[in-house]
């Protein structure tokens, strides 16, 4: 029986890691040559030694990346291109087949030693991270997959999906929704769990130098006047009078239309003008346009401009300067009365600019007076300072060190906007690094946890090639934020433009500082190695935790076109999610929902793999349906049980991204589920 065999006969690692190699590369036999970005991840030297010359052989030959472990990135990462000029310079395949072996060796030599602790696990788990792949072989005999929307999809595309499939939509729905904040269902708590496991996994139970806290949401409100979000935690708003709009002042855009030829325009408001208009060398503008930040607001303020210049009666064939977009928030006094309100398009309906504090008030207890004013934390570190020397003291952790925190922040965004990306009520995953003080030494802490916090994104699946980074304060140190010395951020290409994903703050001694100040505690470290007492510098990698959902979607969701055997084409909507991600890991289906042995085989199997994963037992119309069903939902593995099932215990599983199917006992499924998402 299935799961007695399972249960009774465990595999070693070095056969689970036979297992898993064997079907890639069984797969891999099947592979065009273009495939050339395949990779394997080997988890340990001794892998190298059950393989045959021949596997070598195909899987490098045919430009295959063999990874050996995170150490090796950058080298490898250049592999292929330098692969290909090698295969052209040696030309008999039995010389290459020597140079791998020799190559192959020399490495395992080096890896052994790199081959401790969490890396090894954390390189295999970073390198099975593929880009969604293209079909191997596809589910019909002769068929070809061709992705035909590689690019970044569209917001609707990636709302709809999570409407469609249960991931996300809007809270409070049957009374009309609220705005800026958002429920998840089945699929999307599956995720939001998932990415938090893994960052916890990876942040501190994989780390030795970092240790975990939970705080409650609510805490003294001098904590906030001690940490400067009282005073300082706001964003410039403007409203518009007539309206009643409140924007958010560097979320509206503005510009000024002027002729091609520097004459003045007609619009006698318009050309009263200021100084700072004057001297930019260009005659009085036709007319201004304001528009709400948005992907494509240059068109639409082009196209807004244009309609505005035609109202003014000027001439069809008029040509204009192309618009410059500047925020509201820099725009200069004199010019401000001639911007149009967004919302109504007139202009002098703005007011000035002004600070809008994003704290989240309640009240605590009976009284309701001010005494009784508590604040919804809208960020979760502060937990994490102000129980710094307690942590540090049960922990026996030594500097330098960090604490990590998951937990909701609340902001009252004037502009919650773009899906999830800003909402109300987010999670925050922070962790706060503790560093000896010193001008220069929070910098190569600061790169650490850059690189770190990368890595870590790549390895889940967002897709880096969307990724970039964002240096805060190049060109104004006033945008940092009130505690922050530096600040990246990593940003994405989300459907809306290229936006902050997270960010990396050096923070100096600014939290812990002002806690000591405010309370009279002394918070001071006592470092024995110097035998010295200071209070710690902090680097901060601060992720939101829907950021980081809309990204994975983004990265993962593809429309594919399917030839089928038959000839007719298909199209599949595909969430290639990593396997550690995906909200359900493996779909089991009988092949016919009336055969009883079937489906109570089938039954089983899924009640066996639940114990550890969350699977989906599916019965419901075709397998193409269903399996259709499980790539949306982004489910990498299915499980089918047939009629050979029945004789030899072997069920067809087949891969959501190449869409090849292979067939295993159960003892081998679960080694490959295992290699395949939690990475050992
Ligand atoms: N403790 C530092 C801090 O809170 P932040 O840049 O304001 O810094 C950190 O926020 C991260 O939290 C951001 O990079 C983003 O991922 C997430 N975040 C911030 N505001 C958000 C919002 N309104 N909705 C969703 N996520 C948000």
């Amino acid at each position: 029986m299935w799961a007695q065999s399972s249960i009774t006969g465990r595999l070693s690692l070095r056969e689970r890691e036979r297992v898993c190699l064997s079907h890639t590369l069984t797969t891999l036999t099947h592979t065009s040559h273009t495939h050339t970005h395949t990779h394997i991840h080997i988890l340990s030297h001794h892998i190298l030694s059950s393989l045959s010359s021949t596997w070598i052989f195909i899987a490098v030959d045919r430009g295959i990346h063999i990874e050996f472990g995170l150490i090796w990135r950058h080298l490898l990462d250049r592999a292929v291109p330098v692969y290909h000029v090698y295969r052209m310079l040696v030309k008999t395949t039995f010389c290459r087949l020597v140079i791998v072996w020799i190559f192959v060796n020399i490495f395992d030599k080096v890896c052994s030693f790199t081959m401790f602790s969490g890396y090894r696990i954390t390189a295999a788990r970073y390198f099975s991270c593929r880009q969604p792949s293209f079909a191997l072989k596809t589910e019909g005999k002769a068929g070809v997959s061709t992705v035909i929307q590689k690019q970044t999809p569209k917001m609707e595309d990636i709302v709809n999906l999570c409407k469609k499939k249960g991931f996300v939509h809007q809270s409070s729905e049957i009374y009309g929704s609220i705005t800026g904040f958002y429920d998840y269902g089945p699929l999307g708590v599956e995720l939001k769990n998932n990415i938090k496991k893994m960052w916890w996994r990876d942040m501190v139970q994989r780390r030795g130098d970092v240790v975990g806290l939970d705080c409650s949401i609510i805490s003294s409100p001098d904590v906030w006047r001690a940490s400067g979000h009282v005073s300082s935690f706001a964003d410039p708003m403007v409203d518009c009078k007539k309206s009643k709009m409140r924007y958010r002042a560097d979320t509206v855009f503005w510009a000024a239309l002027y002729r091609e030829d520097g004459t003045s325009g007609p619009d006698s408001d318009a050309s009263s003008t200021s100084e700072n208009i004057k001297s930019s060398g260009h005659g009085d503008p036709v007319c201004y346009v304001s528009v709400l930040e948005s992907a494509n607001m240059l068109e639409t303020a082009t196209a807004l401009a244009q309609k505005k210049a035609k109202a003014l009666g000027e001439p069809k064939n008029a040509r204009y300067k192309p618009l410059q977009l500047t925020d509201l928030a820099s725009a200069p006094e004199d010019v401000y009365a001639h911007i149009p309100s967004p919302a109504t398009g007139e202009a002098g309906q703005l007011t000035a600019p002004r600070d809008f504090n994003l704290m989240f008030q309640t009240k605590v207890g009976a009284l309701t007076d001010d005494s009784a004013v508590a604040y919804l934390r809208p960020e979760s570190a502060q937990g994490i300072f102000t129980n710094f020397l307690s942590v540090q003291k049960t922990s026996r952790m030594k500097i330098p060190f960090g604490i990590a925190h998951i937990g909701k922040a609340f902001r009252n965004e004037i502009t919650p906007r773009n899906f999830i990306f800003r909402s109300r009520e987010f999670e925050q995953m922070e962790l706060e690094y503790f560093i000896p003080p010193g001008e220069e030494e929070w910098k190569k802490f600061h790169q650490q946890w850059l690189e770190r916090s990368w890595e870590w994104l790549c390895s889940i699946g967002v897709d880096k090639s969307l990724m970039g980074y964002y240096e805060h304060g190049t060109e104004n140190r006033a945008k940092l934020a009130h505690y922050a010395k530096a600040c990246t951020d990593i940003t994405f290409a989300f459907p809306f433009g290229q936006q902050e994903l997270m960010g990396v703050a050096a923070r100096g001694d600014f939290d812990i500082a002002q806690h000591a100040k405010h309370s009279g505690k002394n918070c001071e470290y006592f470092d024995e190695a110097s035998n010295s007492k200071y209070i710690p510098h902090v680097i901060e990698p601060s992720f939101g935790v829907e950021r980081v959902f809309l990204a994975l979607l983004t990265s993962a969701y593809k429309v594919e076109e399917i030839d089928k055997s038959d000839g007719k084409a298909d199209k599949r909507i595909v969430l290639a999610l990593h396997p550690s991600i995906a909200p359900i890991k493996m779909g089991v289906f009988p092949l016919v929902s009336n055969n009883p042995k079937l489906v109570a085989y089938a039954q089983k199997l899924h009640t066996f793999f639940s114990q550890q994963y969350n699977c989906e037992y599916d019965a419901a119309g075709s397998i193409g349906k269903r399996y259709r069903r499980a790539d949306e939902s982004g489910t990498p593995f299915c499980a089918t049980i047939d009629y050979e099932t029945l004789k030899d215990g072997t069920v067809t599983v087949r891969n959501r991204d190449s869409m090849q199917s292979s067939r295993m006992n159960t003892q081998q499924l679960k080694a490959f589920l295992s290699l395949e998402i939690d990475g050992f």
